[in-house]
């Protein structure tokens, strides 16, 4: 037998407050075309004052566990991947853990950027292999629009806020790959070299502050794309599957000009990509899993569709996620 996990519910969340572009126009020298233009982007949402990650990530999880039917109770693991905690400490995943009344098991936080969903999600997969917990919680959630400076326009442009969710659960299959859903593989990586292309410029330890986003836009395009199109390879050829073998692209939202170029390394139809940067812009973390949810609910992903999740963010980290829905 082998030991696998499985996607068994989802769920998202995004505040109320709404910007478009032309809203965003009138404060910072940008126009809705630029904007449209390089990036795909037309809105996004954006939290209230006193409206924190885990608020988002609270919702998004409320919604994920009815989605799968389980009670906290039967929740031994949360694993939250976020860049924008609401305090240094304690993590976003214990505060989940005291909100929805889980009393055993373990909370942690995984700091990965933009990549925080697949890696909380490729190390919760890992865990519930090992035998270490049987229910999990994976949820992506940021607030990335309080790292932004609202003055710098080759960034406040590009980021919103939400949270997304899954619950995973261990199972036993005789086949792996024939196995009617579950996670088939994940790949992680990172490359800390290259830091001063994509950080913030302020932290606990240096500023005692929380700083403010910094970033080279051209170069990280590039290497987005670079390391996007060898990460989906990775999980194909890992799988010893074809690019027509995928029924679905749900990538990391940053740029519909970086989604397309992956689809076109897979020969993806624009139908088979779920696109949902238009309204929510990058939300870090959270993308994945709301863009999952949204394509769940209005119907378009259905049970045994085969899934490629990819994402590529600031550390540089990157990765991949191939799962049987
Ligand atoms: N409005 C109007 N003009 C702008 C704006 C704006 N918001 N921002 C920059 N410009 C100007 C620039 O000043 C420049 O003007 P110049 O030619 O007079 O010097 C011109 O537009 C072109 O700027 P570029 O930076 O070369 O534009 P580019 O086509 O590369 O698009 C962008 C910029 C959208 C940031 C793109 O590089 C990008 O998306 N990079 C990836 C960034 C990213 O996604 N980061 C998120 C984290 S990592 C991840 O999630 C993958």
């Amino acid at each position: 037998m082998n030991h696998i996990s499985q996607l068994i519910g989802c769920g998202s969340y995004l505040p109320e407050q709404v910007i478009t572009n032309e809203e965003l126009a009138k404060k910072v020298n940008t126009s809705d075309e630029w904007i449209a233009a390089r990036t795909g982007i037309k809105q996004r949402h954006v939290a209230k004052e006193g409206e924190y990650t885990s608020d988002l990530a609270y919702e998004a999880t409320l919604r994920a566990m009815e989605h799968a039917g389980v009670d906290a109770s039967e929740i031994d693991l949360v694993i939250v991947g976020t860049t924008t905690p609401d305090r240094t400490f304690p993590s976003v995943a214990v505060r989940i853990q005291a909100r929805i009344g889980m009393t055993a098991g373990v909370a942690f936080d995984v700091q990965a950027a933009c990549s925080g969903f697949i890696y909380a999600l490729s190390v919760a997969n890992d865990m519930l292999r090992a035998g270490t917990a049987k229910t999990a919680l994976v949820v992506g959630a940021d607030t990335l629009t309080r790292l932004l400076n609202w003055e710098d326009r080759t960034t406040c442009v590009l980021f919103g806020d939400g949270a997304g969710a899954v619950v995973m659960r261990a199972a036993e299959v005789e086949n792996k790959s024939s196995a009617n859903r579950g996670i088939l593989s994940t790949h992680i990586h990172s490359d800390g070299k290259l830091e001063d292309l994509l950080y913030t410029d302020g932290g606990p330890s240096s500023t005692q502050g929380i700083g403010q986003i910094v970033m080279e836009g051209p170069e990280v395009f590039k290497h987005a794309v670079r390391n996007l199109a060898e990460v989906v390879i990775e999980a194909l050829e890992a799988n010893d599957l074809k690019d027509d073998d995928i029924d679905w692209l749900v990538p990391h939202q940053a740029n519909k000009r970086i989604i397309d170029s992956t689809a076109r390394k897979l020969k993806m139809p624009q139908e088979k990509v779920v696109l949902t940067v238009q309204n929510h812009a990058n939300t870090s973390a959270a993308s994945i899993p709301l863009a999952l949810d949204q394509a769940v609910r209005d119907g378009r992903i259905k049970k045994g569709d085969l899934l490629l999740m990819e994402a590529m963010g600031g550390g540089f980290t990157w990765g991949s996620a191939l799962v049987r829905w």
